[in-house]
This record gives C-alpha cells, sequence and structure tokens, in this order.
C-alpha cells in the first residue's frame, strides 16, 4: 500500500476527508504522518486522536525558507512517503523542496486553476463577477498554485452568494475531490506526460465533478 503525508496549517478538514475515506476502505493508503508548520493547528489533534503520527515544526523558529524547508523534508522523508499531500498547508514552498518531491506533490486549491491562484479565491470570484468557480486538485511546480491538473470540480456562482457561501459549497466538493485524486494516485492511475496528467482509460470522463447544481 503507497504511503502518504499529509501537511497542513489549521482546521485540517481536507485532512479529515482523507482519514474517513480511508477508514471506510475508500482510499488504499497508509497515512503515515501529519505535521503542521503551526503549532495550534487544530488538524493536528484530530490526527492524534485517529491514531496518526502528528508533528509540528514551527517555521517562525527557522532563520528563512531554505532552513524550514530542509528540517520539513528531513522531517517528511524519515517516513519515505509514496505521496506528499499539502492539504491547506499555507507556506510557499521552495523550488529546492518542490523539485525533491516532483511528482509526488500534491495540493488542493479552492478555485478553477488557472483562475484565481493566491489567497482569497472566493471574494475575487465574486469581483470578477464568474459564474462558474469551484477547486483543484493538482501536482505542484515550483510556480505558486500551479501545476499538472488532476481533477476539478465546479459550482454555479449564485446571485446572493457571499465569500462565506462560496467557500462553504466548494468545501463541500473539495472533501469529494481529494480522496478521489489520491485514490487514483494509489491505484496508479495516474501519469504525468509532458506536464500534463494522463488517467487511465476507464477514468477517461471522471476528472470533472459538475456539482447538481449546475444545470
Ligand atoms: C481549503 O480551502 C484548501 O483548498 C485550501 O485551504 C483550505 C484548507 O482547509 N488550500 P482545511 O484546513 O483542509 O479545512
Amino acid at each position: 500500500m503507497k504511503k502518504i503525508v499529509i501537511l497542513i496549517s489549521g482546521r485540517g478538514s481536507n485532512m479529515e476527508a482523507l482519514i474517513a475515506a480511508s477508514d471506510a476502505g475508500q482510499l488504499p493508503v497508509n497515512i503515515a504522518a501529519v505535521i503542521s508548520n503551526r503549532p495550534d493547528a487544530k488538524g493536528l489533534e484530530t490526527a492524534a486522536r485517529a491514531g496518526i503520527t502528528a508533528h509540528f515544526i514551527d517555521h517562525k523558529t527557522f532563520a528563512g525558507r531554505e532552513a524550514f524547508d530542509a528540517a520539513l523534508a528531513e522531517c517528511i522523508d524519515q517516513f519515505s512517503p509514496d505521496l506528499v499531500v499539502l492539504a491547506g498547508f499555507m507556506r510557499i514552498l521552495s523550488e529546492g523542496f518542490v523539485r525533491h518531491y516532483a511528482g509526488r506533490l500534491m495540493n488542493i486549491h479552492p478555485s478553477l486553476l488557472p483562475s484565481f491562484p493566491g489567497l482569497h479565491t472566493h471574494q475575487r470570484a465574486l469581483e470578477e463577477g464568474v459564474r462558474i468557480h469551484g477547486c483543484t486538485v493538482h501536482f505542484v511546480t515550483p510556480t505558486l498554485d500551479h501545476g499538472p491538473v488532476i481533477i476539478q470540480a465546479a459550482i454555479p456562482v449564485l446571485d446572493g452568494d457571499t465569500e462565506e457561501s462560496l467557500a462553504a459549497r466548494i468545501l463541500v466538493q473539495e472533501h469529494k475531490v481529494y480522496p478521489q485524486a489520491i485514490r487514483w494516485f494509489a491505484e496508479d492511475k495516474l501519469t504525468l506526460e509532458n506536464g500534463r496528467v494522463r488517467l487511465s482509460a476507464d477514468l477517461a470522463d471522471t476528472a470533472v465533478l459538475i456539482s447538481p447544481e449546475v444545470r
């Protein structure tokens, strides 16, 4: 079974969705550890309660990004993971770190990339007046919120929507697509070809999840 290490910074609801999927027998991976860069991340307690090894490495105690990333990589590599999963990990990663995990570093981002990389995605979607918004699971490259897309989920932006209502509806989709993407990785159904993700033939039509609200 493939091993994963999950990196978090806060609430950890995506991590929780992965733990739940694994407990339900729907995600054939061994969650070897959860690591947070913030000692007060709520997700650390959740991981520990689930019996998963949980560590924190406080980025504030390091002189700079490279030093923190080196310590983080050393901690991750103790577990020899097949995949490192960023689940609300609020740090920009150095190029060296990203290259070290090339093809085995996944992220979830709350927008339909390449639209709205970075922060405040829901506010920016409202400001732009887009009609469709969503989330993306992708392999990570050194460019922020960029990289080969694995799966996306779309929801409509409704007239009465606020940042909070969009965030809540998108989070529901995040909790579906992240376990799905990692399951495909675990089952060797994803390959990277010329910077794009290829899915195995049996999955050809399943990498976009359109919320039933979209008609
Ligand atoms: C999610 O919206 C995720 O897409 C983004 O940060 C948020 C993390 O939420 N990268 P949680 O910590 O998984 O609850």
